[in-house]
This record gives structure tokens, C-alpha cells and sequence, in this order.
């Protein structure tokens, strides 16, 4: 049974997946304008994403994704088993290897705007002055306004983690 905290945590989970998709859909002009971005883009950490959009930091700042390596004790903090989904870019090359480097602990800004090494570059070179809107363009095109795949349904199959999946000893909701 769902205990009514999950309930809630359900219902705010699915009303936020529809705003981002409401929002994602109207904030793409048309397939002309809106390019993909190069692809072989490699994982730089939340401290370099936060060095220009400090307003985005903050605000993720407050939230559970921030927060979601915090659980895991020393154990589950070597097990790919939790690392998949509390972590920024497990298994891929690039992404999180192990707990000495924390920019890439819980649910990071490239968790679900992809890897942002050739955006973070781009944005350099424009350097510290008002940028054209040409410039903006590029900026943005160079980076997902939000991932293609259904990012937050890959870790959040709520149902799939499943009180019996959180060890006993780590839970907090009952
Ligand atoms: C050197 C500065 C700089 C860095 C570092 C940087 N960005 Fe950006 N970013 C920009 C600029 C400039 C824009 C264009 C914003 C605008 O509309 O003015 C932008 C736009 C974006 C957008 C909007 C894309 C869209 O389609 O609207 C996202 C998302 C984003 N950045 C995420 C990131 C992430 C994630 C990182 C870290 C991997 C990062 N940025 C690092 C400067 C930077
Ligand atoms: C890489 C895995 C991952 C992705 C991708 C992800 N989440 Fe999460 N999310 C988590 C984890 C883990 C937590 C629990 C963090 C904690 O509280 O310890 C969480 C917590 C939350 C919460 C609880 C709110 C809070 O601040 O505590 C909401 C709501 C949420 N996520 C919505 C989303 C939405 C919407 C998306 C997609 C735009 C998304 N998530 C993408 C893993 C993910
Ligand atoms: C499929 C993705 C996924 C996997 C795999 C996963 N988690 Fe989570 N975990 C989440 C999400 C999403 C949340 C927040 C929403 C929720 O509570 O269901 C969360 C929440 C938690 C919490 C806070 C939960 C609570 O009961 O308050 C702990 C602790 C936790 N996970 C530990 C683990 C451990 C340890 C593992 C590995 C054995 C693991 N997780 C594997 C996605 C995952
Ligand atoms: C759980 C997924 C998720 C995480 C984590 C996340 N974002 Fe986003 N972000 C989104 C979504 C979805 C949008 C588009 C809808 C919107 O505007 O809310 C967005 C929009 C943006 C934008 C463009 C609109 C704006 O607010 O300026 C920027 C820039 C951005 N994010 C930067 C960041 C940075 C930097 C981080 C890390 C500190 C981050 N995001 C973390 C999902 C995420």
C-alpha cells in the first residue's frame, strides 16, 4: 500500500513531469530553429554549470535532487545497484566513477540536460559581455533545454523503488 506521503510525492512527482512537458513542448519554436546539440559532449560538474546560472543553482540547490547521494551510507555508495539513480552519469565514461569527487554526487544539472563539456566551452569564448541574440542561439542549441528520453520516469518508476528496495536501515518514510 502507499502510504499518503507517497501519495503526495506521486501526485506533486506527476504534476511537475506535466508542467516540464506542457513547458518543453511550447518552449520549442519548430524543428528548424531548435538544433540537437553535438553529442560527444563529456561531464563537467555542477560547480562549472553553476559558475553562469547561479539563479538555477540556487533553486536546485533547494530541492531533493541535490540532497539524493546524502542517503546512501558507505555501502550503498559502492553499489551500482543505488549509484544508477542517486548519482549523475553512472556507467558512462564520463559521468560519476567514485565518492572522491563530489560535483557529480545526486541528481545533477547534466542528469537532465546531458552532458555539458562543448556548451560550457561555447559559453566561455562569448566571454564576460552581453551577448547578441545570435549568440544566445548558439548558446542554447548547444545544450538540452531538457533531455529527449523521459528522463524523470528513468529513476522515477515511483512504484519501482519500492519500500522493500530502500534497505530498512535508510528509511525515513514509512
Ligand atoms: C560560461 C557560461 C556557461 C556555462 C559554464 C554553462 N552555461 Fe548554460 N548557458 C549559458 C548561456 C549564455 C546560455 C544562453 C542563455 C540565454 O538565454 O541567455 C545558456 C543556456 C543554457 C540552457 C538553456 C537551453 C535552452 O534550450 O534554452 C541550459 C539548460 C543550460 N544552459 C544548462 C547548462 C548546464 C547543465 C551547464 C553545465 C554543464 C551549463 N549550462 C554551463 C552559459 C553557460
Ligand atoms: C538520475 C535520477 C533522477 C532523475 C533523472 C530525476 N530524479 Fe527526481 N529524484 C531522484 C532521487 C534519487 C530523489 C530523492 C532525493 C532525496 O530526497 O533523497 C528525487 C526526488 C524528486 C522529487 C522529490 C522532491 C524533493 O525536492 O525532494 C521530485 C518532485 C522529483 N524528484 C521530480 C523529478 C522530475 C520532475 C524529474 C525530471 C525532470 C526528475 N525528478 C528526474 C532521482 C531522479
Ligand atoms: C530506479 C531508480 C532507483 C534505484 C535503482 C535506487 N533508488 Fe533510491 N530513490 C530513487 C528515487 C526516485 C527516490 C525518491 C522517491 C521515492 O522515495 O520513491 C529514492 C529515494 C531513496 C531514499 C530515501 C527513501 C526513503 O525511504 O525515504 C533512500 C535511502 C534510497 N533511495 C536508497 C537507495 C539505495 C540504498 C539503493 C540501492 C540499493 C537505491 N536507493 C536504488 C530512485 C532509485
Ligand atoms: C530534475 C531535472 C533537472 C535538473 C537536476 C536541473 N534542471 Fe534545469 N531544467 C529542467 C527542465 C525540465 C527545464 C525546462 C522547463 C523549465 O523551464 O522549468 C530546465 C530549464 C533550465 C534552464 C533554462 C530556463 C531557466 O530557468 O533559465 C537552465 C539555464 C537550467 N535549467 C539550468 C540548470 C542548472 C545549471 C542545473 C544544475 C544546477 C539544472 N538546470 C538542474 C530540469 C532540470
Amino acid at each position: 500500500m502507499l502510504s499518503a506521503t507517497r501519495m503526495v510525492m506521486l501526485g506533486t512527482l506527476i504534476a511537475v513531469v506535466c508542467v516540464a512537458l506542457v513547458g518543453t513542448l511550447s518552449a520549442v519554436p519548430s524543428e528548424s530553429q531548435k538544433t540537437t546539440p553535438p553529442e560527444d559532449q563529456t561531464y563537467v560538474g555542477v560547480k562549472e554549470c553553476a559558475s553562469c546560472h547561479f539563479k538555477a543553482f540556487a533553486a536546485w540547490q533547494k530541492t531533493g535532487h541535490s540532497r539524493a547521494f546524502r542517503p546512501l551510507t558507505e555501502k550503498y555508495q559502492k553499489d551500482p545497484k543505488c549509484l544508477k539513480c542517486h548519482t549523475t552519469g553512472y556507467g558512462e565514461p564520463t559521468g560519476y566513477q567514485d565518492a572522491s569527487g563530489t560535483d557529480l554526487q545526486g541528481i545533477t544539472c547534466e542528469s537532465c540536460h546531458g552532458p555539458g563539456s562543448k556548451h560550457t566551452e561555447i559559453c566561455k569564448a562569448f566571454g564576460e559581455k552581453k551577448l547578441s541574440e545570435e549568440e544566445k542561439r548558439i548558446a542554447k542549441q548547444s545544450i538540452w533545454e531538457i533531455l529527449p528520453k523521459n528522463v524523470c520516469i528513468e529513476c522515477h518508476t515511483v512504484l519501482a523503488h519500492k519500500e522493500s528496495e530502500t534497505p530498512e536501515e535508510l528509511r525515513r518514510r514509512h
